[in-house]
């Protein structure tokens, strides 16, 4: 097995809404992204950590002959800084982990499943069941409720062998299809996904109220 892990983190946090996007902000004094990649080089199985950041920051980072990060350029989605990384793995590369950059508390049970997972299925990723009630929403109206038993939220990481995840990049690409989702997409496509039990610890940092929760969360937290 030679797993490589990919960190998308060229967004802009629009629904975070600060000047300083939100995988370089501060928790417990440390950027996200560092939480993330440092978690992940401390697994001696991972070949390489590549990480897409937007473009104009590349200049400012320093990349030291022999570490196992490497940094790419980001692209306009979340797709296209994935792709991007990709092709950027390894050629020894046979599995590839995708990881958002804003979720700190993934547990290492979970990240053994899904890469144990596609291992064997070709795709795998963490979902959660829904809690709450689910309504389809429109101008501000109940349109209808829509049946949570048969919904899943995604989480990260997700993890591919590494030729269903060039096709399914490759397919989603020529077809126009654009998704915050390579899993989904696979599943799209026809290939078996996985779907292993998630944790809820390991929410995505998306609005700052989440990044308070986190700071809160992280005095207790063990992996
Ligand atoms: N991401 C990326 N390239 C993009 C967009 C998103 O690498 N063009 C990354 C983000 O940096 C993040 C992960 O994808 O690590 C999950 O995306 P999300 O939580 O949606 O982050 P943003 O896109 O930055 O936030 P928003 O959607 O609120 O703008
Ligand atoms: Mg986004």
């Amino acid at each position: 097995m030679s797993l490589v892990v990919i960190v998308p983190a060229a967004g802009s946090g629009i629904r975070f809404g600060a000047g300083v996007p939100k995988q370089f902000q501060p928790l417990g004094g440390k950027p996200l992204l560092q939480h993330v990649v440092e978690r992940f080089l401390l697994d001696d199985n991972i070949l390489r950590v590549i990480v897409a950041v937007a473009e104009p920051l590349l200049a400012n980072v320093k990349q030291t002959p022999g570490d196992r990060t490497s940094f790419v350029a980001g692209g306009a989605t979340r797709q296209q800084s994935v792709a991007n990384a990709l092709a950027a793995a390894p050629e020894e590369t046979t599995l590839v982990a995708i990881h958002d950059a804003v979720r700190p508390f993934f547990s290492n049970d979970v990240f053994a499943s899904v890469v144990a997972a596609a291992t064997e299925q070709g795709a795998a990723l963490p979902v959660l069941p829904l809690n709450d009630t689910i309504h389809l929403v429109r101008n501000e109206m109940v349109v209808q409720s829509v049946d949570r038993s048969t919904l899943a939220a995604a989480q990260t990481p997700q993890c591919f062998r590494i030729e269903v995840l060039r096709e399914v990049l490759e397919r989603a690409e020529r077809e126009g299809l654009e998704s915050t989702d390579e899993a989904g997409l696979a599943a799209h496509f026809g290939f078996p996904v996985k779907a292993v039990g998630g944790d809820s610890m390991n929410f995505k940092i998306t609005r700052p109220e989440d990044l308070m929760l986190a700071e809160l969360l992280l005095k207790e937290w063990t992996k």
